[in-house]
């Protein structure tokens, strides 16, 4: 492709020069593993992620879906994420978010969509979180986890101090992450302290992980989580030791990246 140039040295690291090229390469890795599981009867089991980051592969995804018949009928996902508390009807809810940038556009079954949305009690709450992992491990696990960074290296809302260990939980957001949700909400107040996140752990176990990351504003952080030494601190930083992630950046977002 000639809008792509790959590191010469590092093979799990693809850069763009336009984010859409990013976003598009992402989406036809989506598709491929959907085709190559329907061609095996199999399901497609698929870990999505929310924010500005990923609305250009689910675009993507739509319009493979429009013009190019791909179909989503045995695809399975579980969402990385939820605020908690929050009404599903929220427009802030990351289950509308899915549903407007992704699901009402496609034809995956609504039983096989699958997002932390506890509107339970916090006394449910870890039960909630424990039926949610064994409904991913009823699958065999996650095939493909889609994953965008926060600023400061949260993976889903595993924040700085998450033990490498976790799984679905319910945990406390991080200042810097409840300020970058502050222009969504309206005000700081109203954005959630807490949220449902799937764990370091869920998230290093899938089979295949790819980090997409765009603009300049990731740029500090890809260098440190791609560069710098594995610690809690900075939780992404953990892909660095599995062997199965594959880094999709756009040139803004590696503007930083020391080779
Ligand atoms: C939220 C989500 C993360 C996402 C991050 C980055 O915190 N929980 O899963 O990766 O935002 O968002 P954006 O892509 O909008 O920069």
């Amino acid at each position: 492709m000639q809008n792509t140039y790959k590191h010469s040295t590092i093979s799990n690291l693809m850069l763009f020069k336009q984010a859409e090229h990013a976003s598009v390469f992402v989406a036809q890795e989506i598709a491929n593993l959907i085709l190559s599981k329907q061609a095996q009867g199999e399901f497609a089991v698929l870990g999505l992620a929310t924010g500005n980051t990923p609305k250009g592969v689910y675009r993507e995804l739509i319009r493979l879906h429009r013009e190019e018949n791909l179909s989503f009928g045995n695809v399975v996902s579980f969402n990385l994420d939820e605020y908690y508390p929050i009404e599903p009807d929220n427009d802030q809810s990351y289950f509308y978010f899915m549903r407007e940038h992704l699901f009402k556009h496609i034809d995956m079954k609504p039983d096989n969509i699958h997002i932390p949305h506890a509107t339970c009690g916090a006394d449910s709450i870890s039960q909630f979180c424990k039926d949610f992992e064994d409904k991913i491990a009823s699958f065999g696990g996650l095939d493909l986890q889609l994953l965008g960074i926060g600023r400061n290296g949260h993976i889903g809302f595993n924040e700085p101090g998450s033990s490498f260990d976790s799984k679905t939980r319910l945990v406390n957001l991080h200042d810097v992450t409840r300020a970058d949700a502050e222009a969504d909400f309206g005000s700081l107040e109203q954005v959630p302290q807490q949220a449902i996140s799937v764990g370091v752990q869920t998230i290093s176990q899938a089979k295949k992980i790819l980090l997409l990351a765009l603009g300049e504003r990731k740029s500090k952080i890809m260098n440190k989580v791609f560069n710098g030494e594995i610690t809690r601190e900075a939780p992404a930083s953990i892909l660095q030791s599995l062997p199965q992630v594959q880094y999709i950046l756009d040139h803004e977002a590696a503007k930083r990246m020391q080779p």
